[in-house]
């Protein structure tokens, strides 16, 4: 359900968005008014109220409304903002960045998208100063519907009565589909982060993955509108904005959270898995005197495969229409990479260099990133970013695709 949270400004068009109200509610809108002290000049919040269904609010400084719902919750429980009628006022305050009452400050502290209904007297419409406001709000990204021309209920005939409700509500259709991301409507998992292979009760075999590419590809895929899943291994980071967390510890269990995860359409494998486990898990912590040594004084742990999540997702019955694995490597990367892609058939690899830094310190875990994406297309080779900026590429690329 969308929530439209709609500032009702001062001027006679205000009874045309009582009608507004009505026909968002037909069409499963949910709308949260807020009246200024002019628009209740027009509209008594009691009409506002019955028809939305909701509380009407009105003052800034009501300390009960602000206990209860602050401003800037207000402003931000809303999928679009919707200024009707916007008058003259309204928006040279957004334009100048003034906030004096509960509507200024709402609409200065929304992070959603703006819709504005102006309606005014011709020739406001018309003065230098709405019209520098009104480039100002454009520039802003603010969107507008209306004014219309006609006969003004001031007796004046041109360009200044609010658009009809119903020319409104395609407004803000189209303000909302604009507002969706390029993969709305698209599922997506991503795998991150290293797994811990346990060898007893306080030792496991690890790598230095710190999870930060993953995590960034997620949040990436979630900004762009896909719904995300992300299959963590242990990491130090906080969980991304918008997206599905589920946390595991070793390979075994990442396989089945992924599993569990499908079908999907789009999948993005950064994990680095551990390849290989501990043939067993000791029940207890492994003393010094337990391990039978060589006659080299060696000791040794005997090691098992470990599933190959990106091998078993490439010939799952749920597939994911795109499968994108990474392959970190420290020599011939390139030649590496694209023997993976085709070993493991997925439809793209990120490959990255891993190998030492001038000082000899390895690359992993670090927060920038080199890449080459390798598809069916031949191979990219993007410049050195960071983590994030390859995310959002990738995330872009990966819409090119499904658009
Ligand atoms: N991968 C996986 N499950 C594994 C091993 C790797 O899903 N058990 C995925 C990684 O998430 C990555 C890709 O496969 O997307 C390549 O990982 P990499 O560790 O480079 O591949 P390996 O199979 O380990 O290849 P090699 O040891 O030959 O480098």
């Amino acid at each position: 359900m969308k929530r439209i949270l709609l500032v009702i400004g001062g001027g006679i068009a205000a009874y045309k968005t009582l009608e507004l109200i009505r026909r968002l509610g037909e069409r499963g809108y949910t709308t949260r008014a807020i009246l200024t002290r002019a628009g209740a000049e027009f509209v008594t919040p009691l009409s506002v109220s019955a028809l939305s269904g909701e509380k009407t609010f009105q003052e800034l400084f009501d300390l009960t409304d602000e206990a209860q719902m602050g401003h800037i919750r207000l402003s931000r429980e809303a999928d679009l903002v919707v200024v009707a009628p916007a008058t003259a006022d309204l928006m040279g305050k957004l334009a100048g960045g003034l906030a004096n009452d509960l509507a200024s400050t709402a609409l200065l502290a929304t992070d959603k998208p703006i819709l504005m209904a102006p309606a005014m007297n011709v020739r406001m419409w018309q003065s230098p100063s709405v019209r520098r406001n009104a480039d100002i709000l454009a520039r802003d990204g603010v969107k507008f519907v209306g004014p219309n021309g006609g006969d003004m209920a001031c007796g004046e005939y041109g360009p200044g009565r609010m658009a009809e409700p119903m020319e409104i509500i395609a407004a803000i259709e189209n303000a909302l589909a604009a507002n969706k991301g390029a993969l709305h409507g698209l599922t997506a998992l991503v795998t991150a982060g290293p797994t811990q292979e346990a060898l007893d009760p306080v030792r496991f075999i690890a790598n230095r993955s710190s999870g930060r590419q993953g995590y960034a590809v997620a949040e990436a895929l979630a900004r762009h509108g896909a719904e995300t899943l992300l299959v963590s291994g242990p990491v130090e980071i906080a969980p991304p904005q918008g997206v599905k967390l589920v946390k595991v510890t070793s390979a075994r269990e990442m396989l089945a959270a992924t599993e569990a995860g499908l079908p999907r359409d789009i999948a993005v494998l950064t994990a680095a898995v551990a390849d290989w486990r501990p043939d067993v898990a000791a029940n207890a912590k492994i003393k010094k005197s337990d391990q039978p040594e060589n006659q080299n004084g060696a000791r040794s742990i005997s090691l098992v495969e470990n599933p190959d999540i990106l091998a078993t997702l490439a010939n799952h019955k749920h597939r994911p229409r795109l499968l994108v694995g990474f392959a970190a490597e420290t020599d011939d990367v390139l030649a590496h990479a694209v023997a993976k892609r085709a070993r493991k058939q997925c439809d793209w690899i990120v490959a990255n260099d891993v190998s030492t830094d001038a000082n000899g310190n390895s690359v992993m875990g670090g927060t920038r990133n080199r890449v080459h994406l390798i598809s069916d297309a031949g191979q990219e080779d993007w410049p050195e970013m960071s983590k994030a900026d390859v995310a959002q590429r990738l995330a872009l690329k990966i819409a090119e695709q499904f658009a």
